[in-house]
């Protein structure tokens, strides 16, 4: 399709077309399902972390007042593994089914479930369950780098030139270790299954970014084929890639549903969340920069390790965005997995990107302190004219825009580089900013487009919103391709018996999205100008198809706006209660042979006040700057932008997941003791959209938000720590005690 720039509703700020459903509580998010004779299930979560079930004693619980039936491993029926596969198809991230062995490798592992009336009483029946371990020393440490790993050697990910020569010879190094630790989801909604069986088919009413992989493996795993399955998911209550792939109490659902004949509904509680629906994983990175004095990089490396469970491997990619960001002539990222007694890590919110970027860009700021240079300068002054990695050219890269522009929005000029040199109102300020980067791909789409005789339009893909404004984007691609209002559009998501349509993740619905329905709504206005042509009583009946167009909602003589008749007329004329297209676009994740660097940039700014008297540290202001292609919808957009950066500040500063050695239990797994980013923390946020579209990823040039507005920002953070305090903290999140000093000097003590 040809490209499109001129348009009354593409980038035109449009509120949410679900916010009326959503704040008036209409919304269906899983466990607002509810059916009649529907049963509570409540898991039994192993209390070791590493050992064997020798007893599993279910005799008292099984007397207790409204309990229905209790399953493990010797009476849940058969579960089956998901076989390998590759592209985006049959992915799960803890391909053991639940209670395939006796073995335990992570605390609160499901060891049996409790069917009941209420969920009260599965709840204390499942507490009343009596199992006997052997246990065995758990391993959830740190220290990843010095570690075991699953491989000989780490994986070589990324290799250009001789980075250990150019290393050794350089005058000017930063060689530093950047750690991250476990970071937990912890959306709002929790993880929930409701299912219902009919002795044929499944109903799964699930909290999924993919609807369509959790249809194809809960058919796996239940041992029945994809048509009998069908997974719906209208609202998610958020889920930063949490919910990407199914996790076990969905197929235990399934399966009581089963067993019993009765729907069956399972929420994961909050302490659950932190142990059985996956995490971000520690992550230990050691950087080493070469630069000549001018700043120009002769060298890098990233060696990253991550921790992953027993069984399955989970790698961050850490390296992802390192090998384009810079150029450099000698570049090498390893990978390397060490495993652990935890739940299997999956992806947060921009994986691999966002981890890595903390450590290199940290880095930067090592090396620009190094060089006396200012690190706005130190990376203007190493922006690659091409993909080196790949050596393919950028779709559309404005980084040194995001830079200069974000510099002079922040007021970076007036920045003085001396540590604690800078005070407003006597309080001490810190500056720091990092560059960042995501990339951006389309993923295989189909799409139906429906003109009706009632005058509405009716779009339908089996993507979902994640919460980020996908039914409201799409309403408004529709509006510019038929010219019916938003209003008129009903936007059909959620349901994995609609067209198969991409994963909310990777931030690539939009740019996957828009351009299937755009060809779909083409198709279904060609579809209403045959039933003019054709239809008898048609004022256009024995024109050419070619000689009429769709357009405003109506249909006319080319270029003719008198005589245009409204698309309702002419569907009851053919008395047809609607006409359809189909949409299809292909992926170009993957790609064998890439044309292009698809990526969205940015730069963060960040200013943090310091207060040494009573330690006190705040992020209080952030610029953003972000070149994610054209920006469909500036309102949603804005709000993904600055939910990224509050995420960002908490995990600068407070986000972190704690085992206990000995039970390798998550000790911290509630919303009281696992701080987040609240209304306090936040810093007011600028944000800029450079607004360039991306023609070559699709005809309207869009690339997506979401992921980009998290990487970068802890670098920047740290950055202005450091030069606020003169304390480099590599080790996140920045507590008050590493800023208090060695013997406590950074304390001013009157
Ligand atoms: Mo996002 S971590 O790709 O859901």
């Amino acid at each position: 399709m040809d490209q499109i720039s001129e348009s009354k509703i593409i980038g035109v700020a449009t509120p949410r077309v679900d916010g009326p459903l959503k704040v008036s509580g209409a919304a269906m998010y899983a466990s607002d399902y509810h059916f009649p004779g529907l049963l509570f299930a409540w898991p039994v979560c192993a209390t070791i972390a590493n050992g064997t079930i020798t007893a599993l004693g279910t005799a008292a619980a099984e007397k207790m007042p409204g309990v229905v039936a209790i399953y493990h491993r010797a009476n849940i029926g058969k579960l089956y593994r998901v076989p390998p596969a590759s592209g985006f198809s049959l992915i799960v991230d803890e391909k053991r089914p639940p209670f395939e062995d006796d073995v335990i490798r992570y605390y609160g592992q499901y060891v049996a479930v409790v069917v009941a009336q209420t969920v009260e009483q599965a709840r204390a029946a499942a507490e009343s369950v009596n199992v006997s371990y052997k246990r065995q020393k758990p391993d959830t440490s740190g220290n990843l780098l010095h570690s075991q790993l699953t491989t000989d050697k780490p994986d070589e990910k990324s290799k250009r030139g001789n980075a250990a020569a150019a290393l050794q010879s350089a005058k000017i190094k930063v060689d530093e270790v950047y750690t991250m630790p476990v970071e937990t989801h912890n959306t709002i909604e929790l993880h929930a299954s409701v299912a219902v069986y009919d002795g044929q088919k499944y109903t799964l009413y699930e909290t999924s970014q993919a609807v369509v992989n959790h249809r194809d493996v809960l058919a796996q795993m239940l041992g029945v084929s994809p048509e009998q399955v069908q997974v719906i998911t209208k609202f998610l209550g958020s889920g930063f890639g949490g919910k990407l792939w199914p996790w076990p109490q969905s197929v235990l659902a399934a399966a009581c549903a089963r067993n019993l004949g009765k729907p069956v509904k399972l929420v994961v509680n909050r302490q659950m969340m932190f142990q059985n629906v996956g995490h971000r994983p520690a992550i230990e990175q050691r950087i080493q920069l070469a630069a000549e004095q001018d700043g120009q990089l002769t060298a890098v490396q990233q060696d990253y390790v991550n921790h992953t469970s027993i069984l399955d491997d989970y790698d961050e990619g850490c390296g992802e965005i390192t090998p384009f960001i810079y150029s450099t002539p000698n570049l090498l990222v390893t990978g390397g997995l060490a495993r652990r007694n935890v739940g299997n890590p999956t992806a947060m919110r921009g994986p691999g990107a966002v981890p890595g970027l903390f450590a290199l860009e940290a880095a930067m700021d090592e090396l620009a302190v190094k060089l006396k240079m200012d690190p706005v300068g130190l990376r203007l002054k190493n922006e690659p004219a091409l993909d080196e990695s790949l050596n393919i050219p950028f779709s559309s890269r404005h980084m040194k825009e995001c830079l200069t522009v974000g510099a002079e929005k922040f007021g970076w000029s007036k920045r003085t580089p001396e540590v604690g040199s800078m005070k407003r109102d006597g309080i001490t300020l810190g500056w720091g900013v990092a560059a960042c980067s995501w990339l951006a791909a389309r993923i295989g789409t189909d799409a139906t487009v429906e003109l009706r005789q009632d005058g509405t339009a009716r779009v339908a893909c089996g993507t979902q919103d994640i919460g980020g404004g996908t039914y409201t984007v799409l309403a408004q691609v529709a509006s510019h391709q038929t010219g019916l209002p938003v209003s008129k559009i009903e936007v059909v998501l959620g349901d994995s018996s609609l067209p198969p349509g991409p994963i909310s993740g990777g931030s690539w619905v939009t740019a996957s999205v828009t351009p299937s329905v755009l060809e779909a709504s083409k198709n279904a206005g060609n579809a209403l100008l045959l039933a003019a042509i054709k239809s008898e009583g048609s004022p256009f009946k024995g024109k050419k198809q070619d000689e009429l167009e769709f357009i405003e909602g109506t249909v006319r003589l080319k270029g003719q706006s008198q005589g245009a008749v409204p698309m309702s007329e002419i569907l009851r004329i053919a008395n047809a209660r609607s006409v359809s297209g189909t949409g299809r676009s292909d992926g170009t994740f993957g790609a064998e042979k890439p044309q292009y660097s698809f990526h969205s940039y940015g730069a963060q700014f960040a200013e943090v006040t310091w207060q040494p008297e009573i330690a006190r540290l705040h992020v209080s202001r952030v610029v953003t700057v972000i070149d994610a292609g054209r920006i469909l919808n500036p309102k949603p957009a804005r709000n993904q932008i600055e939910g990224a950066i509050v995420m960002g500040v908490g995990m600068a500063l407070l986000e972190e997941t704690m085992y206990d050695p000995r039970s390798g239990a998550p000790i911290n797994n509630n919303l009281a003791d696992y701080v987040m980013a609240v209304n306090a923390d936040t810093p007011a946020i600028d944000v800029t959209f450079l607004d360039y579209p991306d023609y070559k990823l699709n005809a309207l040039g869009v690339r997506g938000v979401g992921e980009i507005g998290l990487a970068g920002i802890a670098a920047a953070i740290t950055s202005a720590v450091y030069h606020a305090t003169g304390i480099r903290v590599r080790d996140l999140p920045v507590r008050i005690e590493d800023l208090l000093g060695p013997s406590g000097k950074n304390i001013h003590v009157a």
